[in-house]
């Protein structure tokens, strides 16, 4: 299974997504949680990413398409992976598809796009800022991550489509609920 969760902020990708690994047997690739690790630490692509990210912009496509070839290619992922917040745009995903004919891997099987209204979004990352104090969920920032989902991302569902790849699951109820509708539509 080679699957790419395609979702609002705070949808519920990693959620599910570490879900979805423990069902599955295949890593997740989250190029948000590599990029914060990458600011954490301290590195120059920290350095590089942090403004960036705690405006709620997206960072350069060369930097998230580095950090996805690279884990891409590493043997566990051979079997399937589960993508979370990459692809993010057109060109990440046109990259992404070359990439895996160039490593010889299969094409992406699904898109699962976890749907969740606005104001619910907003409530929950509000509510995760409390708990976690992650720099981007200020509710400015989370009202432009928000927009440049819709510009840039939510796109992606007609690329997908034309390709017959997309799943909708309502992201919304109890995390087992929300889980088992994304197997189910997975089938
Ligand atoms: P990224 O880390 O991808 O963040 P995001 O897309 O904004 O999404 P979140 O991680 O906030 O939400 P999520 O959908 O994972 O939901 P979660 O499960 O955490 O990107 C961050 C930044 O990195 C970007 O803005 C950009 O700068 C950069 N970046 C990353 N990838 C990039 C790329 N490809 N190109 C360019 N730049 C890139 O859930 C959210 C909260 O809700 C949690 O507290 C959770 O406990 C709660 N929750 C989850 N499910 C439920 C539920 N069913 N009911 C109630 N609460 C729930
Ligand atoms: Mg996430």
């Amino acid at each position: 299974m080679r699957m790419v969760l395609l979702g609002a902020p705070g949808s519920g990708k990693g959620t599910q997504g570490e879900k979805l690994v423990a069902h599955y047997g295949i890593p997740k690739i989250s190029t948000g949680d590599a990029l914060r690790a990458a600011v954490a630490a301290g590195t120059e692509l920290g350095r590089k990413a942090k403004a960036t990210m705690d405006a709620g912009q997206l960072v350069a496509d060369d930097i998230v398409i580095g950090i996805v070839e690279e884990r891409l290619a590493q043997d566990d992922a051979r079997k399937g992976f589960i993508l979370d917040g990459f692809p993010r745009n057109t060109a990440q995903a046109q990259v992404l598809d070359a990439m895996l004919q160039r490593l010889g891997q299969p094409a992406v099987d699904k898109a699962v796009h976890l749907a969740v209204a606005d104001e619910e979004i907003i409530k929950r990352l509000l509510d995760r800022a409390q708990k976690e104090g992650r720099a981007d969920d200020k509710e400015d920032v989370i009202r432009r991550r928000i927009d440049i989902y819709n510009a840039e991302t939510h796109p992606l569902l007609d690329y997908y489509r034309a390709q017959n790849k997309v799943v909708t699951v309502d992201g919304v109820g109890e995390l087992d609920t929300v889980f088992d509708r994304i197997v189910k539509a997975l089938g």
